[in-house]
């Protein structure tokens, strides 16, 4: 970023010809027009323009956006209409804006300099009517803002108005006659479109930063679109280059020992129908319309379930379920015996041959009649693979359980359940499970897919999300006491990705295959706010939990902590012991919030949740957030709320592109030290070819060296299932028989068993020292204390090998055998996997970094 400040310069003097001319005559002030243009119906944002004469009027960029609405719903909600701007006596800028044509709010934000714009408030001042073209004046007798608006309530015969001092609080909402209004919006043509928006004098300056800024992001815009994609232009000539590598642990520093860890999230069915491994679709009948807000007619509790054969009726009952957080329920009504209830598990249930497979119902014989179920695993042409017959005698609920082997290994197999004689029964929770799980355990992980992420040797896992975590409104905000305790009566929810979480992979079992992988468990918990999308809090706001309730919900963190960690006498840690583990799980992390929108809301909630764990728990270290971008509003205030509190560590996130990642190998050496620490909680770069993943490599050297301020990583997301994606990229994609890890993945595994906890400096010099090579080669050296092995990553994002010579300083006895990692392909391809061979080392050596490759050499020493 630095080089970026410097480019300006560059860019300004090159480019700026007209800006350069004025310097030389430069006027005092100036005029700027705010809109925003109706081009895009309000998206695009606040835009400014500018002129000497207010007659000739030039945009700034082809249309730059300065601030953006928050406002509402994913995507097209977020608009901004009519915006006002108006400077107060203090010289900020007030800028406020009609958010669509029906709510009776407006918005405002407030800024120093016409570009950082604070958080936005939305305040609700028109119960049953919309609030159109506000404005804003200052009322210097009374020292108050005075906002008036338009509203179709009155059609047009009067308007509308309230005052504040401050933004926060504002008096109650008086009519006033139109004529009161200043009426001072302007058209004017900007690039041969007419705009309605608002005139005011500016110095010079103003406008000169307003310009500079817009060049800056055209410039920035420009690097971060730099793709290996244009290589064989940018490097057309290049030949094979020469570098030498010096590592001199002289300079060693201590760095974080839990650099790489995981972030799972149910997001693309990683849990239900992916790592979770049931094999039963919807088996508590719990699918409900509004996991997909209505949009898919067959999505309610027969989803997953029909009925094969004639003279028997499938319904769903809801009168006196298994549980009440578990209301649905099969009712099979028999006439004559032969036709079954048949599931078709995610996409099909694929068996293994020889494998066996714990099948459990609960049954509950309505008529009073025992009766013989006939389970049975068949093909879509009824050819068996396995069964398994089951005597229910139960008139109450009763849960069943048998084991099926499976006779021969199948994709997309289905479930049968074929009552023997008439009647009626009642089924809920029907359950396959396979016996091989993760570790063998019940109600387990399914194994591939855990193996795969154990591999990577994560030193800690955050989950359940991501967005779920923070859910799409309040009612949706992830719940951790609804998922521990027996299946039945965990309480199912709508997943905010459009589909169901059953909460069978529940804490519990996060916790347990945590301990199973030796990762550090790092539960993220809603701040007390949902996601800054869901605008279920009143009028396209987010929202936050009552302020009454709060001390509730402070308290279930609490008690999550004692769940934990509290010994088996304590009122939680006595349900962990029950449900199978009576030693604690040693919880030392927590996150709290995930990339909120951080306005006062979150702050209110985010400051009482952190200082009650520090108060109760002052060993634990809470993680907060810091939005979800690597710059803005969100990252700011987040950053210096957590600052003042003295939060221990942020998580922040970015997903960014290839560009991004090798023009920001600077980004956290400037961080403060005194500061919080980091947790790049979520990133990747958008794609899965080798750019992307030698992106992430680069960058990630730059992670291990600032491994004193960024103490964990995790990529993002981490599974998807083929079919059901909702976000790409994600680290694994998988479907029922095969585990798909991407090359991000190879990436992220070689760096997980790769760490070490020691930096060691280096450098790497090339033959040739243009910027342009410079930047797309890496490196960095760590030593892992407990093995005592020393580590040398390099990474070259050039089309051209690069011979190497290596020499280590200070680094005691070199061992001659090293094992060296490659990864390398055609960078526009996926699926390239680590070579691993042995080579010869010692204090000297060379190597030879292939064109568009990541090494990784690992050293013994004595
Ligand atoms: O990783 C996918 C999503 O990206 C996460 O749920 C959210 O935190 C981020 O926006």
């Amino acid at each position: 970023m630095r080089k970026l400040l410097s480019l300006l310069w560059l860019v300004a003097l090159i480019s700026g010809q007209a800006l350069s001319a004025k310097s030389v005559n430069e006027p005092d002030s100036a005029y700027i027009f705010a809109y925003s243009t109706q081009k895009s119906n309000g998206h695009s944002g606040l835009l400014y323009a500018w002129s000497s004469n207010r007659k000739n009027w030039n945009s700034i960029g082809p249309e730059f956006r300065f601030l953006f609405s928050d406002y509402g719903r994913w995507g097209a909600e977020k608009r901004m209409v009519s915006p006002y701007l108006f400077q107060g006596p203090d010289n900020l800028w007030h800028c406020v804006w009609s958010l669509n044509e029906k709510d009776g709010v407006f918005a405002h934000a407030v800024s120093k300099d016409l570009i950082y714009w604070k958080p936005q408030t939305y305040p609700e001042v028109m119960k049953g009517g919309n609030c159109l073209q506000p404005e804003v004046s200052y009322d210097r007798a009374h020292a108050l803002y005075v906002i008036t608006w338009l509203s179709e309530k009155s059609q047009g015969t009067e308007a509308y108005t309230v005052t504040t001092k401050d933004f926060k609080t504002y008096t109650s909402t008086k009519s006033v006659p139109v004529a009161a209004r200043l009426n001072s919006r302007e058209k004017i043509f900007v690039n041969g479109n007419e705009e309605t928006g608002v005139v005011r004098k500016v110095a010079w300056s103003t406008v000169e930063s307003l310009l500079n800024k817009q060049k800056l992001e055209a410039y920035r815009g420009k690097l971060f679109s730099e793709s290996p994609k244009d290589d064989a232009t940018r490097f057309a000539n290049l030949k094979p280059l020469e570098a030498t590598v010096s590592v001199n642990s002289a300079d060693a520093k201590k760095i974080s020992d839990k650099l790489v860890g995981v972030f799972f999230e149910d997001i693309n069915y990683a849990a239900d129908g992916g790592l979770y491994a049931e094999l039963i679709q919807n088996r508590g009948f719990e699918y409900n319309p509004g996991d997909k807000e209505g949009r898919d007619k067959s999505w309610n509790s027969t989803k997953a379930w029909s009925l094969n054969g004639t003279k028997a009726e499938f319904l769903i009952d809801t009168i006196s379920p298994l549980h009440v957080n578990n209301k649905h329920f099969a009712l099979l009504k028999i006439t004559e015996p032969g036709a079954g209830l048949v599931n078709e598990g995610f996409d099909g249930i694929a068996l293994n041959e020889g494998d066996k497979y714990d099948f459990s119902i609960f049954v509950r014989n309505s008529d009073g009649r025992a009766k013989k179920l006939l389970i049975r695993l068949v093909n879509a042409k009824g050819e068996l693979f396995g069964e398994t017959t089951i005597a229910t005698n139960s008139t109450t609920w009763k849960k069943y359980n048998a084991v099926i082997v499976a006779k021969k290994g199948i994709a997309d197999a289905r479930l049968e359940i074929v009552p023997q004689s008439a009647g009626t029964v009642a089924l809920d929770m029907i359950s396959l499970f396979p016996q091989k799980t993760f570790n063998g355990r019940k109600n387990g992980l399914r194994a591939d897919l855990a193996q795969l992420i154990t591999d990577i040797h994560p030193r800690f896992v955050r989950f359940p999300g991501g967005c779920v975590s923070h859910g799409d409104g309040l009612g949706n905000i992830y719940r951790w006491k609804n998922t521990i305790g027996p299946l039945e009566a965990r309480k199912p929810m709508r997943n905010l990705w459009g589909y169901h979480q059953s909460m069978g992979l529940g804490y519990y079992e996060y916790f347990q295959f945590c301990e199973d992988m030796g990762a550090a468990p790092l539960p993220v918990i809603a701040a007390g706010v949902p996601c800054q999308n869901s605008a279920t809090g009143g009028a396209g706001q987010q929202g936050g939990v009552p302020m009454c309730e709060m001390d509730q919900y402070v308290q279930d963190i609490l008690d999550l902590i004692e769940w934990a960690n509290g010994d088996a006498k304590t009122k939680w840690g006595k349900l962990r012991a029950e449900a199978g583990h009576p030693k604690p799980f040693n919880l030392k992390y927590i996150g709290i919030g995930n990339e909120d929108l951080i306005n006062d809301i979150f702050e209110e909630r985010f400051s009482m949740i952190y200082k009650a764990i520090k108060a109760k728990y002052p060993e634990i270290t809470v993680i907060g957030t810091v939005g979800p971008n690597s710059e803005g509003t969100d990252y700011t205030e987040g950053w210096e709320i957590a600052s003042r509190l003295g939060v221990p560590m942020v998580d922040e996130h970015y997903y960014q592109s290839v560009g991004w990642f090798i023009n920001n190998q600077d980004f956290y050496d400037k961080y403060d030290r005194s500061k919080p620490k980091v947790y790049l909680g979520e990133y990747a770069s958008w794609g899965s070819t080798l750019a992307n993943a030698l992106s992430e490599a680069l960058y990630m050297t730059t992670l291990e060296r600032n491994g004193d301020v960024v103490s964990m990583s995790s990529y993002a997301p981490l599974l998807a299932k083929e079919g059901h994606t909702q976000w790409n990229p994600d680290m694994i994609y998988f479907n029922n028989t095969e585990a798909k890890p991407t090359v991000n993945y190879y990436v992220q595994k070689l760096y997980g068993q790769n760490s070490g906890d020691q930096f060691i400096n280096g450098k790497i010099k090339l033959s040739d020292s243009k910027e342009e090579l410079a930047k797309r080669v890496s490196m960095s050296a760590v030593r892992d204390s407990k093995t005592g092995d020393l580590i040398v990553k390099l990474v070259n994002i050039l089309p051209v090998e690069i011979n190497t010579k290596v020499s280590l300083e200070g680094v005691g006895t070199v061992l001659s055998s090293a094992v060296k990692s490659v990864l390398t392909g055609n960078i526009n391809e996926k699926n390239q996997k680590p070579e691993i061979s042995t080579i010869t080392v010692g204090k000297e050596f060379n190597c030879t970094m292939p064109a568009y490759s990541f090494t990784v050499i690992r050293m013994k020493t004595k």
